[in-house]
């Protein structure tokens, strides 16, 4: 009976507001119970999410999970009938981030206390940090982590029954290791995330990661062909494999490592142009994964290459199990290999005895790799990890003024590298118009690096050559090679 209402009389993607205000003229009904009975017919999730691309694939998950149960996207929280938070834990700005941010719409369950509202990925899978939101936010209806997204439609039917909060946060990924072929409702519909690893087994000593993503597990390469090949079917150009430390791909099953994957994908995947893969750890990066790159065409050369630090005692104290010499001789191979090969990392500043001398060899190590860019971040302390309790904890104001000057100079060699592309012709994937104007469009670079390049909408989608002509410290702009777009 509901059905046929909804059939006849909602039309998809209204507001419980509008619909309410239809049916409640239609069906005679109050214009409360008329918002619930919309809602009911018609139910809309909106997800927010903190973090890195894990937590915004886990998004697209749950939104295909999400839309398998009748959901659909709604287009703001306010429109919401389920309203998810999936978190971060990786520092402590970005946890308070997301509690500023549950704080601020609380609202919305007084305002309507059908409303369903979650918090889930990273911060509940860290000690303390669930009962840390039940006290903050006695509005929450439910809290589950990372291990157990699969279960969401069971989660969200407790939800919406039990008067308490229903928590169910699994330490791990539970006996019937990784789900498989989950629904999922991509952002893009040109670049597409594939995870290839969870969890990390490593321990560094200011990372508290392994706590909530777990023991490393790689998904079977016959499985990663096939989502690959419906992404290439699908219309997908490029996709990103995903992994805390894709470099571990296949330890676990023993029969198989990253640069196998990488030389299998690049030739079983019709349609897809492009590959690229994040996150690494130069310590698992072999020489033959690096070879398996350069051969592959598919394969991109951009490499993030997180070092953290350019001192070797620091290393040390983070436990990433290389010094600075080891890495340095990754970067060499890397560019023997691939001599335009675009390099990244991640740098955290601050950590704890990092002394001044210290803070200069990181300093002299960006000047020397030439990172194309950086992300870089003050030492934040987790509690559980070792870093935490290490003395010679520093004060905010050095760990600050060490990011200014960090952040300087990498601006510096950045805007460096850029300009020394101008010039050059580049293969861009065009992926939208630029910031909405119709004659301007913008995509990446195999490196990565993001171009706008006067052009229309008909480029979206293609590759194309595109000379750099100006050069900025996070962009490039050029112009189309026009010849070999007619031809090409
Ligand atoms: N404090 C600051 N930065 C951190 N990262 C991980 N843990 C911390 C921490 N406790 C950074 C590392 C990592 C990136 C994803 O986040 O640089 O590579
Ligand atoms: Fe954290 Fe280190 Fe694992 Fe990266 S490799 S997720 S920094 S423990």
């Amino acid at each position: 009976m509901d059905r046929e209402i909804d059939l006849a009389l909602t039309p998809p993607g209204e507001s419980d507001r509008a619909g309410g205000a239809r049916l409640a003229g239609a069906l005679n009904l109050d214009p409360d119970t008329a918002r619930r009975l919309h809602a009911r017919l018609d139910p809309k999730v909106y997800i927010e999410t903190f973090g890195c691309q894990m937590n915004e694939h886990d998004t697209e998950i749950m939104y295909g999970i999400l839309g398998r149960m009748g959901y659909a996207q709604a287009s703001g929280p306010e429109e919401a009938d389920v309203l998810l938070f999936n978190t971060c834990a990786i520092r402590e700005s970005a946890v308070e981030h997301a509690l500023g941010r549950i704080g601020q719409l609380k609202p919305l369950k007084y305002k309507n206390p059908d409303l369903v509202v979650g918090v889930c990925g990273c911060l509940p899978q860290v000690e303390g940090q669930t009962e840390r939101l039940l006290r903050m936010f006695p509005h929450l209806d439910l809290i589950f982590g990372t291990h157990n997204i699969h279960q969401l439609p069971e989660l969200i039917e407790r939800a919406r029954h039990e008067r308490e909060t229903v928590v169910d946060v699994w330490e791990s990924m539970g006996p019937d290791g990784i789900p498989e072929r989950l629904p999922v409702q991509r952002a893009g519909t040109l670049k597409a995330w594939v995870t290839i690893i969870y969890g990390c087994n490593k321990r560094c000593s200011y990372c508290i990661v392994p706590r909530t993503r777990g023991r490393e597990r790689s998904r079977l390469p016959e499985d990663i062909v096939a989502e690959v090949q419906e992404l290439g079917r699908q219309g997908y150009k490029e996709i990103t494999l995903l992994g805390q430390n894709v470099n571990a791909y296949g330890k676990d099953l023993g029969y198989t490592d990253f640069g196998d994957l990488l030389t299998l994908l690049d030739q079983s995947s019709p349609g897809i142009e492009r590959i690229r893969f994040t996150t690494n750890h130069p310590k698992d990066f072999t020489p033959k994964m690096v070879e398996a790159i350069a051969r592959a065409p598919k394969v991109c050369e951009w490499l993030h290459l997180p070092v953290q630090s350019g001192s070797d005692a620091v290393l040390r104290r983070m436990r990433r199990s290389y010094n600075r010499r080891q890495y340095l001789d990754l970067v060499r191979r890397i560019r023997e290999w691939m001599p335009d090969a675009v390099i990244t990392t991640d740098i955290i500043v601050g950590f704890p005895g990092e002394t001044e001398d210290d803070f200069r060899q990181t300093l002299s190590l960006v000047e020397e790799v030439g990172y194309d860019a950086a992300f870089m971040f003050m030492f934040s302390p987790r509690a559980g990890t070792e870093a935490a309790t290490l003395p010679d904890q520093l004060p905010q104001e050095v760990k600050k003024e060490r990011l200014q000057r960090l952040i300087e100079l990498q601006n510096r060699v950045s805007l460096a590298k850029n300009q020394a592309m101008v010039g050059r012709v580049e293969e861009i994937l065009v992926e939208g118009l630029d910031k909405g104007k119709a004659d301007r469009v913008y995509g990446r670079t195999r490196g990565n690096k993001l171009v706008t390049a006067p052009g229309s909408a008909d480029l979206i989608g293609r590759l194309v050559p595109v000379r750099i002509t100006e050069a900025h410290i996070w962009t490039l702009e050029g112009s189309v090679v026009e010849a070999a777009v007619a031809t090409g």
